[in-house]
């Protein structure tokens, strides 16, 4: 049987933190062996707030080099840059005439970017979930592994597989997005003010990229208190983040040792974060490493990007011959 057809885009901006690689990254890599997967970099989005191009190239290569370095299997997902599919630009176009003003000025993504650049409220921004729409559907996806949210685009991007059906002809399925229940590991700030981020607080965002200084470093600052007084207190969040990232970072036996400290009282936060620094560079230096090397090898960056395109644009033109046929357009 044909394996589902999952897409997935990720936007160039800026290196991958912890909190990308437990929300998004991971599950990629699990969906590689189970679907037939288009993961791509959304470098067209990106012109949407940042139209200087200049360093745009070397975000692509960084996002590819990272994501591969994490274990993403160009031989198993289809890995490529949106700019190479010109079909997609094509299907936007056609979903773009299907869109109103009124839904696209309502979508609470599109009116956080007006409050924070009112200065820069261009075409493409408007149609940024348009273009999101196109680049699932001209794969024909089914799954859609984001975060909650991106929920509204999906939910967008059904409406807009919907209405061409209607108008044109069954040729769109509908997608939904997508997420291991079980894995949703919520990775926070160390500083204990909301989730890890780009834009959050720099020291409290453990990167990929960062050397082990620095994640030492970010780790003795993160935010503890005098630690529970009396057996069965609960964690309060930013003490939970701790024992996540052990979690998902140290040994089975130092995980039980801590939670046991914790209920007799007994912990000892800097004893924590020192085994949780020591262990989150066991963890990232690898990562960093093979990324940085995956970087600077252009001539394995260009055939990465070359075999992605063709397996890309294969099924794109696939797609597009369809809605051609459907629209009563030249099908060449
Ligand atoms: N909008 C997504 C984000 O901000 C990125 C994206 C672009 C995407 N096109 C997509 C995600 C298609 C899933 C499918 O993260």
């Amino acid at each position: 049987m044909a394996k589902e057809i999952v897409v997935s885009g990720i936007r160039p901006t800026g290196y991958l933190h912890l909190g990308n690689y437990f929300g998004a990254v991971r599950n990629y890599i699990r969906m590689q062996d189970e679907y037939d997967c288009y993961f791509f970099v959304a470098d067209w989005h990106s012109l949407t707030t940042h139209p200087d191009t200049k360093s745009l190239q070397e975000s692509v290569h960084r996002v590819i080099a990272e994501n591969i370095a994490c274990g993403l299997d160009t031989n198993k997902a289809c890995f490529y840059v949106q700019s190479d599919i010109p079909e997609i630009a094509e299907l936007y176009l056609y979903l773009n005439m299907m869109a109103y003003k009124g839904e696209l000025e309502r979508t609470p993504t599109f009116k956080d970017k007006v409050r924070q650049h009112p200065e820069n409220v261009n075409a493409g921004l408007l149609t940024y979930p348009v273009l999101q729409a196109a680049d699932i559907l001209i794969h024909r996806a089914l799954k859609v592994p984001v975060g909650k949210d991106q929920e509204q685009h999906l939910e967008m991007a059904r409406n807009f597989a919907i209405r061409f059906n209607n108008w044109y002809g069954e040729v769109l399925p509908l997608p939904y997005a997508f997420n291991y229940g079980d894995s949703l590991t919520k990775i926070l700030s160390l500083d204990g003010n909301g989730k890890m981020s780009k834009s959050a607080n720099q020291m409290a965002t453990i990167y990929l990229n960062d050397d082990d200084d620095m994640i030492r470093k970010k780790i003795m600052k993160a935010k503890t208190d005098n630690g529970p007084t009396e057996k069965g207190t609960p964690k309060p969040d930013y003490i939970q983040n701790l024992f996540s990232l052990l979690e998902i970072t140290s040994r089975f036996d130092v995980i039980t040792k801590f939670e046991d400290d914790y209920d007799d009282c007994t912990i000892r936060y800097g004893d924590l974060k020192k085994q949780l620094a020591e262990d989150m560079i066991a963890f990232i230096k690898p990562i960093r490493e093979k990324a940085n090397a995956i970087q600077n090898d252009k001539d394995y960056l260009s055939k990465v990007i070359k075999t992605g395109a063709d397996k890309a644009r294969a099924s794109a033109a696939e797609t597009l011959k369809l809605v051609r046929k459907a629209m009563s357009f030249n099908i060449i």
